[in-house]
């Protein structure tokens, strides 16, 4: 094929189309495979990988994400040869590509030029080339090598016809995301200038009344490095906006240049919005930007029912795609190599997470990666082709999954169904996070899982929304952990009460505004009044202390957080039967408007928390789902009808009741009334 070297030579590329692409050019099924990283390996390999490719069903493969040293080999000299060579090759099986601009690892000759492109850590370290993502995005040199590379790569394969989709970067926020240099503070003061309309908005904002830290100057303004005892809560939340926003301003920056040079294909970057896994990025604002939404998860191999963190990473994923289709573009088919105990997924566990992913929305299933390294940090992580080779069980497994996938294209572009919505937002998170909290045990992320884990429990499908969205469609809304909330977001969810809806809100939630300030008078502020009660003081526990909650409906046992609940309108539903506050409110109902809001104000031992969200949902009119508890059942619906998916996460065998009759994709056979799903199976019911 003829490859245009200069801008000049693009055809009329011009214009980006109003509505960009949301799914990967050419792509006839759902996404099949993984990355692929064919030059850890000489050309002769990889015809076979091709043919392996197509005996497993493989549609597309993620490409070149760390190829920039052997793409540019010098400043400005590139060298395409094997990456035309691959792509063609790709191409004549039909197989389609998701092109990565290799921006995550700079060559080493850039570095020599540029060392003070390398990221400093809070301490002051700066870290060292060697490994990958050792970048600090401030840095002009950076940017502008970023951008060049990202162009020379548009220019070349734009046209190219097995390109689907670009890949922009990888995993931005991981392993670096904030950077303290010098560079990063001029940037810093540059982003602060933009948000404040002057030092004196900004001494107000940060509250540097407080241990004497007014600034005078712009100039006096620094990143919040290490410092003696707590740093100033308001400068260090600025400081984790301003990386998000640094970070995605990279990505704008390379996107745009992709959608000029390119403008049919859309671009993505893989998230990480499993909160155990990327803390740095605010994945709200960065859903708006991409033109797919794609998600990498990893099992944490250890962690009891991980699946179910897997579905609440899922539906996360979904969420700030704005619940339109996104895809998995990573997880693994066996161990990991990063865990303390790499520990190999069981038989039949793999396909059960792939189907999982494409149940809560996902248009398929990709990996890290397609052929196992033999050298490098990454040899001992599993792959689809592994060193065992094909006569293994992974591969076996890999060629089933490949089946299965493609027995399921119809799903694409159907929608989840879900029942109610969970309130997140990474900017309340990163403010209860800091210093000095009333205790160590205050954790929003532990109160998400649990909360999450509650309604897994209960079989509801839930989507995360935004403090401040309109969420007038959900019958029911659950606020594990708010710290940080605006009076925008206060009077959303008073609205939405009195609109019918059913609230229930966590403990420690609605107390500080944007900057991790009070909101006057008694706790929690944005919430008062939808709450119907004030809070007069806090009353942590003592490790380990629990503390039984009595109410008609039974007893119930909390832990490691009490408070002084005063109802100003709210109804108690149980009681504090010990502990500080022993007597007064612990979980209390609010009826207001058409709706009402429930407040649990202290941290619920599971039972407890599904009791409370028992009578939760029946304010809500949600019915009782009686379905086989480790059975995962969920629904896409779209133009073709509806998709029941059911994954039978326990050791026996299940049935789960259908509204009717449909046919099951992945055995071909007619279902009626009844679904059998056999122990660690899926099954996928097009009714
Ligand atoms: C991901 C990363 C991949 C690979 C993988 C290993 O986070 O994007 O390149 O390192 O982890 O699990």
């Amino acid at each position: 094929m003829d490859h245009p070297l200069t801008r000049d030579t693009i055809p009329a590329a011009a214009a980006a189309p109003a509505e960009r692409r949301r799914r990967p050019v050419g792509l006839p099924a759902l996404a099949y495979g993984g990355d692929y990283n064919p030059e850890q390996w000489p050309e002769e390999v990889w015809e076979e990988d091709v043919r392996l490719m197509r005996e497993a069903g493989v549609t597309m493969v993620s490409v070149g994400i760390f190829s920039w040293a052997l793409l540019e080999p010098g400043p400005g000299r590139y060298d395409f040869g094997w990456l035309d060579r691959l792509l063609d090759l790709l191409h004549s099986a039909g197989i389609r590509v998701d092109l990565g601009t290799p921006t995550v690892v700079p060559p080493a000759w850039f570095y020599r030029a540029h060392p003070d492109a390398l990221p400093v850590t809070r301490e002051g370290v700066r870290l060292e080339i060697g490994s990958r993502g050792a970048i600090c995005h401030s840095s002009p040199a950076y940017r502008q090598a970023a951008a060049a590379i990202t162009e020379q790569i548009a220019l070349r394969y734009a046209d190219h016809p097995a390109l689907a989709l670009w890949h922009v970067h990888n995993e931005y926020g991981v392993p670096v995301g904030a950077c303290y240099c010098d560079t990063s503070a001029e940037d810093f003061r540059r982003w602060l200038r933009e948000r404040y309309t002057g030092l004196g908005e900004l001494n107000a904002a940060w509250g540097t009344a407080f241990w004497g830290q007014r600034y005078g100057a712009w100039e006096e303004i620094r990143p919040p490095r290490l410092t003696p005892t707590a740093g100033n809560p308001a400068q260090q939340l600025d400081w984790a906006r301003f990386t998000s926003d640094t970070l995605l301003d990279n990505f704008r920056r390379e996107r745009d240049i992709l959608h000029r040079l390119a403008p049919g294909i859309p671009v993505t970057t893989n998230f990480m919005t499993a909160l155990s896994q990327c803390e740095s990025l605010d994945y709200w604002a960065w859903g708006r930007e991409v033109d797919i939404v794609a998600n990498d998860h990893y099992l944490v191999a250890e962690a009891p029912r991980n699946h179910v963190n897997l579905a609440m990473s899922a539906d996360l994923t979904r969420s700030v795609a704005g619940g339109r289709p996104w895809l998995l573009l990573e997880h693994s088919t066996g161990a990991v190599n990063w865990q303390p105990r790499n520990l190999p997924k069981h038989p039949g566990e793999m396909a059960r997470n792939s189907l999982a992913h494409i149940a809560r929305g996902s248009e398929g299933a990709m990996f890290f990666q397609w052929r196992a390294s033999r050298y490098g940090a990454e040899k001992f992580h599993s792959a689809m082709l592994p060193h065992a080779g094909t006569d293994s069980r992974i591969w076996r497994e890999v060629v089933a999954l490949g089946a299965a996938i493609g027995s399921l294209g119809s799903v694409r572009d159907s929608r989840v169904v879900s029942d109610a919505a969970i309130l997140w937002d990474w900017q309340s998170w990163w403010a209860q996070r800091l210093e000095w909290r009333p205790s160590v045990e205050l954790d929003a992320r532990a109160q998400a899982d649990a909360w999450y884990a509650a309604a897994w429990d209960r079989h509801l499908t839930v989507d995360f929304a935004h403090p401040e969205a309109d969420l007038s469609g959900y019958p029911l809304v659950l606020v594990p952990a708010l710290y940080l909330m605006t009076g925008a977001a206060g009077a959303n969810l008073r609205r939405y009460v009195e609109g019918g809806g059913t609230l229930a809100v966590g403990h420690f939630s609605g107390i500080v505004d944007e900057h991790d300030t009070v909101h006057p008078g008694p706790y929690p502020g944005a919430l008062r009044e939808v709450l119907g009660l004030t809070v007069e003081e806090f009353a942590p526990l003592p490790e380990g202390r629990t503390v039984r909650l009595d109410g008609p409906a039974g007893t119930l046992s909390a832990g490691s957080w009490s408070e002084f609940v005063v109802p100003r309108g709210a109804e108690t539903q149980w009681s504090y039967g010990g502990g500080p506050a022993a007597g007064g409110p612990a979980i209390t109902r609010h009826a207001l408007g058409r709706g009402s809001a429930w407040y649990l104000s202290t941290r619920l031992d599971a039972a407890g928390l599904d009791a409370v969200l028992a009578r939760v949902c029946a304010d809500a009119g949600l019915p009782e789902r009686r379905l086989p508890h480790e059975v995962e059942v969920v629904e896409r619906i779209g133009e073709l009808g509806r998709y029941l998916f059911a994954i039978n996460h326990g050791a026996a065998d299940a049935r789960v009741p259908l509204p009717g009759a449909g046919m099951e994709l992945l055995t071909g056979l007619l279902v009626d009334g009844e679904l059998e799903v056999p122990a660690g199976a899926v099954r996928v019911v097009h009714l």
